[in-house]
């Protein structure tokens, strides 16, 4: 599949796909959306140290990068399972600018981060260790359990294959009681499909360019 890099509003990259017509983050800015969606909102709420860590959509790995800097600057431990289909080439991962919004370590943690290993167990620094993982999550189940769910697949619109009750069946299962899932969608079906699956569903004030998004707590 083709892959473009492509700037958004605030400067950071996102990764566009042609075929899709879809980018891997809001074209309003890819990392204002991850430090709302995700960090603020997910695992800034969760008071869990160490925190265990599941995402769906490792892409370009911003979120990972955000949390490993948001661990280390709140001196909290984070162990990070990441989970990716279609791994992205080197040379677009070094294309990436995210690095230049994660402070002065930001470019060395964005090289340990890529550099990993996938398929192992990975100590990036003291407060965070990564496991990238390839896999499918429609056709495999995750193992673990998790207090925070990184939900990141592409749109429902694009993908409705990741957002289906099965699907959420398969997170929940690996959703600790009172674990926290953030996506920033808010779409009907995505809300009635995780409640389905046990999780109580709230909506919060999305990033900009979204006026909602979902975050739900595994009852
Ligand atoms: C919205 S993008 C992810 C963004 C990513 N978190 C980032 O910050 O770059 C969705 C990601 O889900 C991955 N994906 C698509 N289908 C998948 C599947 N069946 N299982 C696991 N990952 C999948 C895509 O390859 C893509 O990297």
């Amino acid at each position: 599949m083709k892959r473009e890099l492509s700037i958004t509003e605030d400067g950071s990259h996102t990764i566009y796909l042609p075929e899709l017509n879809e980018h891997y983050h809001s074209i309003h800015g890819a990392v204002q959306e991850s430090s709302l969606v995700f960090i603020k909102y997910g695992l800034d709420i969760c008071k869990e140290d160490p925190v265990k860590i599941f995402e769906v959509g490792f892409g370009t790995g911003l979120n990972a990068l955000l949390s490993c800097i948001y661990s280390m600057q709140n001196g909290r431990k984070a162990y990070y399972t990441s989970i990716e289909k279609y791994p992205l080439d080197e040379s677009l991962i070094m294309a990436l600018n995210h690095y230049e919004f994660a402070g002065e370590n930001g470019k060395e943690i964005f090289s340990r981060i890529h550099n990993a290993r996938w398929g192992r167990k990975e100590v990036i620094n003291n407060h965070f260790c990564l496991e990238k993982i390839e896999f499918d999550l429609t056709k495999e189940i995750p193992e673990g359990t998790f207090h925070v769910i990184f939900f990141d697949a592409f749109g429902p619109e694009k993908q409705p294959e990741m957002w289906t009750p099965e699907i959420f069946e398969k997170i929940a299962s690996i959703t600790l009681p009172g674990g926290i899932l953030v996506t920033y969608s808010s779409k009907g079906d995505v809300k009635r499909a995780l409640k389905s699956k046990g999780f109580m569903v709230q909506l919060l004030p999305g990033p900009p360019g979204k006026r909602q998004m979902i975050r739900a707590v595994k009852m």
